[in-house]
């Protein structure tokens, strides 16, 4: 039996293009009468169909009052630091639906030494590795290795604590500085592939799949410089074919989430595979996040036809085995455009200029962004500042859309990069 359709109040909480995209695709809904976002940014403030609310994303204690005191019905979190947080356990304690893992379940992204030992327990595909606490251990490990050797702090590390040492004496120094203060270091055998970002949405037992997508880590073109949190994406994703991605449900994705019931670590939420995906169609897990990935989630939600609320709902209530969404058959890009600097120390407060002259063709998702009392001047408040996304028929058109809305864009230190998609494209 359908249930009665019922309206809700929706928080998103965070300020990031991401939680500008759940915004958008949320007020969408013809369920929808209210949509907050904490804090949100710009982009949210200046959109009528959303109010901002100037509580941070981890204040915990805060966003539950809010939710109370606004009669909140559902809960969606964006960004990895509140979930690790408990803001999931939280707002269920106080009886509000929230959907996003809880601390135990975001272990998974929170710790890559208990997320490699989960992998090995349950004997799912990864990177051979080892962890260490201790730099003369490290050192034996690192020479049983081939080359390159990958290294990475355990913790939140916002993508960009992964070190790729091109011989072991970098690796060896790499592992000297990653516990010089204490804490762990995993050391894993490098992966040959294409990387693909391949995100589900769960409900503890049943499993949804969104659509692929891939990102572009490093900062520059032809995939050089430091690492970022993603400098653009696409969706759909050529590398994940319908094999690849049959392989990734049953040999990753299905494992993962019945081992971590089994564990006693139930998991609710978006859930994000990182897979390398090598020259026979095989993915192997790099990493896993708790939460949609930013840039992903912006060309993936552009490309839902569903209503996102209805899946919202159902992943709360335990009902995705009832949901099959629909994508469009448009292929949508973005590209990032970031501060002088980014993803070192950046220079904030420039006003944006040609904001107001983005055609139909490309839908802005503010990111680092904030709003002067006047409501009309937006100015940079971040490293990533706007996510500049397109729909096209194929992956070659949203990417000319994408570019040429970023074209009227400007302020000053403004920069992209200018080769989102050639992976894709170089597959056509
Ligand atoms: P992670 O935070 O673990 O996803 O790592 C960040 C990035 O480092 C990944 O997106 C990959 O590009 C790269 N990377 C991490 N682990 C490996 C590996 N074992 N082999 C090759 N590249 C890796
Ligand atoms: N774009 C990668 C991430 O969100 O972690």
């Amino acid at each position: 039996m359908q249930a009665q359709p019922t309206s809700h109040r929706i928080l998103v909480i965070g300020g990031g293009g991401r939680e500008h995209a759940l915004a958008w695709k949320i007020a969408d809904s013809p369920r929808t009468v209210a949509v907050f976002v904490a804090p949100g940014n710009a982009g949210t403030a200046r959109d009528p169909r959303m109010v901002n609310v100037p509580i941070a994303a981890d204040d915990t204690r805060a966003l539950v009052e809010f939710a109370l005191a606004n009669t909140i019905t559902l809960a969606v979190v964006g960004p990895e630091g509140p979930l690790v947080g408990g803001v999931v356990d939280a707002f269920e304690a106080a009886g509000l639906a929230c959907f996003g893992p809880n601390a135990a379940a975001a272990e998974l992204e929170a710790s890559k030494a208990f997320s490699k030992r989960f992998l090995a327990r349950h004997s799912i595909p990864t990177a051979d590795y080892a962890v260490f606490t201790e730099v003369n251990a490290a050192r034996l490990y690192i020479q049983t290795l081939p080359l390159p050797i990958v290294l990475k702090a355990d913790g939140l590390a916002a993508g960009k604590g992964v070190i790729i040492a091109p011989d072991q004496d970098t690796a060896n120094d790499a592992a000297e500085r990653l516990l010089a203060n204490g804490g762990r270091v995993v050391i894993e055998r490098y992966l040959e592939g294409e990387e693909a970002s391949y995100m589900v949405m769960v409900d503890g037992d049943n499993i949804v799949p969104l659509a692929s997508s891939q990102d572009h880590k490093p900062a520059y073109d032809g995939d050089n410089g430091p690492n970022t949190g993603g400098m653009g994406a696409y969706s759909p994703a050529p590398v994940v074919t319908g094999a690849v991605a049959e392989r990734a449900m049953r040999e990753i994705i299905r494992p993962t989430v019945h081992g971590m019931a089994e564990e006693g670590r139930s998991f609710r939420g978006f859930l994000y595979a990182g897979l390398m995906i090598d020259s026979q169609g095989k993915p192997c897990v790099l990493e896993f996040n708790v939460r949609l990935g930013d840039p992903e989630a912006e060309p993936i939600l552009m490309r839902l036809e569903s209503d996102l609320v209805d899946l919202l709902e159902a992943g709360v209530e335990q009902r995705l085995d009832s949901m099959t969404p629909a994508w469009r058959d448009q292929a949508a890009l973005s590209v990032v455009m970031a501060s002088a600097g980014y993803p070192g120390a950046v220079e904030k407060g420039h006003a944006i200029s040609g904001i107001d002259n983005i055609t139909n063709n490309a839908t802005l998702f503010h990111a680092g962004t904030s709003l002067d009392e006047d409501g009309v001047t937006v100015r940079t408040a971040g490293g990533r500042v706007l996510c500049v996304t397109a729909l096209g028929h194929d992956i070659a058109t949203a990417r000319e859309r994408a570019y040429a809305a970023t074209k009227i864009i400007n302020w000053p230190g403004a920069w992209c990069r200018r080769d989102i998609g050639y992976r894709a494209l170089s597959r056509m």
